[in-house]
Formats: C-alpha cells, structure tokens, sequence
C-alpha cells in the first residue's frame, strides 16, 4: 500500500485492502453519463493511468453509459491486476431520455448484477452498492433490496455488499441482514449532512466514501477554498480532497474525471498535508 496514495484501508471482515485515493468512473461516459464518450481513447488511457499511477479501487455501475463505462473498463483492464478491487452498484436503470429511474425489485436487482458481471467480465463482483432509491426517500425500508444481494452473495456471485444513498437507519436495517462494508453517499466540503454518520462508520471500521468530492456535476466553488489553495501551494480541488482525506480515516476517496491531466492533479492531492489553521478555515465554509 502506498502512504503517496493516501495510505490504505481494509473494508471490514474482508481481505480487500485498498489505496484511500481511488477513482471513479462515471464521467467515462457521455455527456449526462449517457452514451458513449466522445474520446473513447482518452476514456481507457485514464484507466490505464490511474492504474499504473496506484490506484486499486474503482467505482463504476452499468447504470453508467448504460454498459458504457463497464465496458471501457473492461477493454482498459481485462484481465484485472489482482490487487484491483471494483465496486459497482445496483438499483437504478437508465430511461432512453437518459433519465434515472428506479430499478429495485428482486428480478430487477439479479439482472443488474448480471449486467456487471458480464460488461466487466467478471465470474464475482468484489462489492456491490444497494443504491437505495432517490435523495429525498428518508428511511424508505431497505431490508428486501439487501436480502436479494445477501441471496447473490451466497450465489458467489458478489462477494460483498455496500450501500448507497442511505441514512443511519437504514444502514442499521441493512446490517441486520448482511455484513455491509461502505457506505457511498454524498459529501463534501460543503455539503456536510453526514458529519455524524462518519464519525459512526469510523467508530465501527466501515468505509464512507463521499460521491461527488469535488461538488460533481457543479464542481466546488469558494473564495475560502481559493485561498487555503493558495496558501497550500495547490488547486482548489486539490485542497478539497486532502481536506476529506483528513476528515476521517475511514474516507476512501473515488473522484471522477475524463481528462488525465485532472487525474494527475488529483491523484497528487494524495500528498498534500493541510495544516490544522488551513482546516479550520476549511470547515468554516460549510457553517458560512
Ligand atoms: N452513488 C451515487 O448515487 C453516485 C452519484 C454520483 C457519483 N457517484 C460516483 O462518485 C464518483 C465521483 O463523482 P463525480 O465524478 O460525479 O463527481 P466529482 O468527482 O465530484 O467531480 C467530477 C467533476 O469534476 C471535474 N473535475 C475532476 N477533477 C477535476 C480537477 N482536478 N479540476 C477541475 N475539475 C475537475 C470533472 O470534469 P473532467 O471530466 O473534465 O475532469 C467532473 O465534471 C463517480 O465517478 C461515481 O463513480 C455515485
């Protein structure tokens, strides 16, 4: 493991170690995550990079493209490096207007499952994500959804389960169930809601891995932000992941990009060490 990478963490009860700075590969799709890119080749020289670079832990779904983002995965990595470990999620289907809709019911859920298997070329997925319907759904029941994943699981084929878009009860509804080992849901330095939600996954060595580091489809923006990257002698987007990767240990870090030279700046904020002035500047832009 490579302390250059953010050093490392093991997701619990398995033998899955991972370098905290990985990479996410939704934006390897098309515009709207939708279709296929426009520079295909780019697409797979960023996979190949952020590989090469260290990294061994990816974020994908075949809800990306659909199929699209798997796929370059695929035609990047096959065979996989032993040591990569590839997180994909379920529970959401793409319409033919590119919108986002649910998609959870069991049969639902086991063809999902499948789509990954065979777009990856994988016989087991390493883990897979419950993403749990759609921001806004509060403590909707979970239970069933994981069941079917727990049913896969016995299968062989996923390996572990995680859970996404989900709030503390419903993460404590799912572990009932089955050992669950991250959790993926919105974070960053602004948007802060799940502040106590980390501090209770890291008490109980579960990873948090926050989607949209870098503010996503609206990238962060903040004159504080501007400053400390200053002072840092770095980017703001830089800053922003050093600032989650000494949030909490427990902080596994999949931020996306489709352009190598945004993967380099951001895989170099891996070494990056934020003073303890720069982060409580840095938290002050949340409770601004
Ligand atoms: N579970 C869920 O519901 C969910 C939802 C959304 C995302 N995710 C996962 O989370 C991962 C990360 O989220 P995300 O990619 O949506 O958002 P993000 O990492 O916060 O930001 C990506 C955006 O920032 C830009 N960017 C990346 N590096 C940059 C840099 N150094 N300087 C300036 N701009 C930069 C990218 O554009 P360029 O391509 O031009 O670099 C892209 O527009 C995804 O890949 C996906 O795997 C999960």
């Amino acid at each position: 493991m490579s302390l250059s990478m953010g050093g490392s963490f093991t997701f619990p009860g398995t033998n899955l170690t991972v370098n905290r700075m990985g990479y996410g590969a939704m934006q390897l799709a098309g515009p709207r995550v939708f279709g296929p890119p426009k520079d295909p080749d780019t697409a797979v020289a960023v996979l190949k990079e952020a590989v090469a670079s260290g990294v061994d832990h990816i974020d994908t779904s075949d809800f990306y493209g659909p199929h699209v983002t798997n796929q370059i995965i695929k035609r990047a990595l096959h065979p996989y490096p032993k040591n990569l470990v590839i997180v994909t999620k379920v529970g959401a289907k793409r319409g033919a207007d590119a919108s986002w809709n649910r998609a959870e019911s069991p049969e639902e859920l086991r063809a999902a499952v499948d789509d990954n298997l065979r777009n990856l070329g994988l016989d087991s997925l390493d883990v897979v994500n419950m993403r749990v319907g759609h921001l806004g759904l509060g403590d909707a029941p979970v239970r069933g959804h994981v069941e079917v994943l727990a049913q896969l699981k016995k299968a062989g084929k996923i390996k572990h389960v995680g859970l996404s878009n989900v709030t503390a009860k419903q993460f404590a509804e799912a572990r009932a169930v089955t050992e669950i080992v991250c959790v993926q849901n919105e974070y960053n330095l602004v948007h802060r809601g799940d502040d106590p939600f980390i501090d209770q996954l890291a008490k109980e060595g579960v990873a948090y891995v926050p989607f949209f580091p870098l503010g996503g489809f609206t990238p962060l923006q903040s004159s504080t932000l501007s400053e400390v990257a200053k002072a840092a002698e770095a980017t703001p987007m830089q800053v922003a992941l050093a600032w989650l990767l000494q949030r909490s240990p427990n902080i596994l870090l999949i931020p996306g990009t489709s352009s190598l030279g945004h993967l380099r700046e951001n895989l170099a904020a891996a070494k990056l060490k934020l003073s303890p002035k720069m982060i409580e500047r840095l938290d002050s832009i949340a409770t601004a």
